[in-house]
């Protein structure tokens, strides 16, 4: 689910190599209802179909719109971007909110709530410094000043605009910058972009080149790490190299592969198609083998116990979107019914639930 952009395309038809099915359903065409009828989706006026998976993206424009998507599909359906990884990544805040929370590096960033509160920030920052905005792409929000008087200039020209924007710490890395692509645990392609001369900024729409580079396993584990930490098992992660290691400046749901795949040689596409497979796959499976049935004889628990007596089951915990989600033969064992009232005692590793 997408806009159709080249990349997209390119996935699309990668992942007709893997799946018996696969369709390319435009953002464009969906609606989203709230309300007394429940959340619902449509595709075209028509509500969307069951699949087995589903991978969406698209710009920050439509983070709402697939925040919404994925929220009403993702308990039963396979999807790589969390619902809530569509509000963070396409903001520049909440991802380096997010990069602080699980202690991913990044250059210093001052948020502020007004042009006077900028100002002074600028009165005790060293120069050069980057302005930004939180929704840019491409470069095209990304601003460079290399005295107070050019910042504050910039900032009058903000102001205007009534935008929010971040200051952050300019990192030399003489207008290069790497760009890995995170897909699952693994950094499966990486390159250095380098600015035209002249030019600070090293996105490829904004002139820069790619080429590939290996990246050193401290590196990868920081991409890795990032994209863990919006919530997205496959992403784009843009780092700037510095004496200290790598910072991460960016991750991108919706990365481009034209000029990655150009760059390296690798056939981009093709690598998430197959992830996305193996992992969809994975889940429908899962998904099966949850049935009541199937869970009792796998868990060792024998259905004709007496009711009333205390079972013990071992899994691995499952969460959709931060909530613990427990396995259907918690519901069955201890009967609990939807708006039952419970007693939740719950401290470090331990958790107790108690009907009143
Ligand atoms: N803090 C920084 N220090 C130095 N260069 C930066 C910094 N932030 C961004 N840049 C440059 O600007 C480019 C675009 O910034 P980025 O934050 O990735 O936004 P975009 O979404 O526009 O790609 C980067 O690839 C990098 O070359
Ligand atoms: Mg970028």
């Amino acid at each position: 689910m997408s806009l159709g952009s080249k990349s997209s395309l390119m996935t699309i038809e990668a992942m007709k190599k893997y799946f018996d099915q696969v369709e390319n359903i435009n953002l464009k065409d969906m609606e989203v209802t709230l309300g007394s009828k429940g959340l619902s989706i449509l595709y075209n006026g028509n509500p969307l179909q069951k699949y087995n998976g589903i991978y969406a993206k698209g710009s920050f424009r439509y983070a709402p719109l697939l925040r919404s998507i994925t929220t009403a599909f993702y308990d039963n359906t396979y999807m790589p971007i969390k619902p809530n990884a569509f509000t963070i990544g396409h903001d520049k805040l909440l991802t380096h909110l997010a990069l602080q929370y699980y202690k991913v590096p990044m250059p210093d960033t001052y948020v502020v709530s007004s042009i006077d509160a900028a100002k002074k920030i600028l009165d005790q920052v060293n120069y050069p410094i980057i302005m930004k905005f939180p929704h840019g792409t491409q470069g095209k929000g990304v601003m460079f000043a290399d005295s107070f008087a050019a910042a504050s200039s910039m900032l009058d020209a903000i102001e205007t605009l009534k935008r929010p924007f971040l200051i952050q710490e300019y990192v030399e890395t003489d207008g290069s910058d790497i760009r890995a692509i995170v897909v699952g645990d693994k950094v499966i392609v990486s390159m250095k972009r380098k600015a035209v001369f002249g030019e600070k900024r090293a996105n490829i729409h904004a002139g820069g080149k790619g080429e590939p580079i290996v990246l050193d396993s401290h590196t990868q584990k920081i991409a890795v790490k990032a994209a863990k930490s919006i919530g997205a098992e496959i992403c784009a992660v843009d780092m700037l190299e510095t004496v200290k290691g790598p910072v991460v400046i960016e991750t991108n749901l919706s990365p481009g592969l034209q000029g990655i795949t150009a760059a390296t040689k690798i056939d981009v596409a093709d690598k998430i198609a197959m992830y996305l497979y193996k992992k969809t796959k994975e889940f429908t499976e899962k998904g099966k083998t949850t049935e009541t049935t199937k869970m009792f004889a796998d868990l060792g628990v024998k259905t004709t116990e007496k009711s009333g007596a205390e079972q013990q089951i071992i899994a691995n915990l499952d969460f959709r979107s931060e909530r613990i989600l427990l396995p259907k033969i918690v519901s069955d064992l201890t009967k609990f019914d939807e708006g039952d009232e419970v007693v939740i005692k719950a401290k470090k590793g331990n958790i107790s639930l108690e009907k009143i």
